[in-house]
């Protein structure tokens, strides 16, 4: 049976100049570099400049994206862009990144999904994509999470990054087999009574405010990893693949612990793990597609691998993507 599916052409990444480390955050709160990384795995994180805005990381990975895949911006008709640190309210940082790109037909739009942005924008341009309705899609995690930091709670501040990550998608044609590139399934779950476990307590409709990010990151952690290894495995299930099947799991880069929990559950061995957060920290929507472009960038991930990604952030918010590379 002849199908389209949606084919990942490019990746492509962007992290700020200025780079933090964890022995300059211990100078400014109570935590100290052998604390951090014992319990996180991170050792630096990189910090957006002085007026540098989310679009303008998106922008700068957008473009890194499409010479990547060697796609002119004028082929992109969707850009869905991935962010819970937004420019602005409205309009959307996605038009803002589409015009810079001198797009001027098709559309683009924000989500949110706050960790699982990326996996949430990658299933949403593919469900697009396989309708029919658009053919090259530009799919962007951006986050200024610097921005939204209470710098004086170390329980979250030594945890987060900037940075983006960006990957082109166009519309290929399949048999249906397995084998044939492009994203073979994605799986989206929300359970929203875990709210007040991680949020920003700010917002237009509540305070005016922008707010600071609140998390209960030992609540979290415990649902972290049976969440994502629950997603893994309905992805493999819906396509009969095992892990044994996996060349590359890419997953959210929150935690070192928990990228080593998830995949030990899974039974994938280390060396098939994607693994930056030790040098990004945790970047929200754009750590998946920074940990990518990193992956095809050095070579790791190649034409015809199996790729897994998978993400888990606010709201609860969880999901994976299978896809051959
Ligand atoms: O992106 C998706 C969402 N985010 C996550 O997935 C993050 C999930 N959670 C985590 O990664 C971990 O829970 C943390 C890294 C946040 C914390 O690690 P933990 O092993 O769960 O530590 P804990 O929260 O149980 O805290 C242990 C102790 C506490 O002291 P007491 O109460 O035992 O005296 C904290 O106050 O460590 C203390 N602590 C710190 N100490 C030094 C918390 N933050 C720090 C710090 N430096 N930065």
């Amino acid at each position: 049976m002849s199908a389209i599916r949606s084919v990942i052409c490019g990746a492509g990444g962007y992290l700020p100049e200025r780079i933090l480390s964890n022995d300059e955050l211990a100078k400014m709160v109570d935590t100290s570099d052998d604390w951090i990384v014992e319990r996180s795995g991170i050792r630096e994180r990189h910090i957006a400049a002085d007026g540098e805005m989310t679009s303008d990381l998106a922008l700068a990975a957008a473009r890194r994206a499409l010479a990547n895949a060697g796609t002119e911006a004028s082929e992109v008709d969707l850009v869905v862009l991935a962010t819970a640190t937004p420019d602005q309210t409205f309009p959307a940082t996605a038009t803002k990144v589409q015009a810079a790109l001198g797009i001027t037909r098709g559309a683009a739009f924000d989500i949110q999904a706050v960790c699982t942005g990326f996996v949430y924008a990658l299933a949403i341009a593919d469900n697009f994509i396989t309708a029919g309705q658009f053919k090259c899609a530009l799919v962007i995690g951006a986050e200024t999470f610097s921005r939204i930091l209470d710098w004086q709670d170390r329980g979250t501040c030594v945890l987060f990054g900037d940075g983006a990550g960006a990957v082109v998608i166009k519309a290929g044609p399949s048999t249906g087999a397995l084998s044939d590139r492009g994203i073979l399934t994605t799986h989206l779950y929300a359970d929203g009574r875990h709210h007040d476990l991680l949020y920003v307590d700010g917002g237009p409709s509540s305070t005016g405010t922008t707010g600071h990010l609140r998390m209960n990151g030992r609540e979290v952690f415990k649902h972290a990893v049976t969440n994502m290894s629950d997603a893994v495995n309905e992805a493999l299930s819906a396509t009969g693949l095992s892990a044994g099947d996996i060349d590359w799991i890419v997953p959210h880069q929150a935690n070192k612990r928990i990228i080593d929990a998830t995949a030990k559950k899974l039974g994938i061995p280390p060396e098939k793990v994607v693994q930056t957060v030790g040098l990004h920290g945790n970047t929200s929507a754009a750590s998946i597609p920074l940990a990518l472009s990193c992956a095809v960038g050095d070579g790791r991930i190649k034409k015809g691998n199996l790729v897994l990604m998978e993400g888990m952030g606010g709201g609860f918010t969880w999901g994976s993507a299978l896809v051959r590379w």
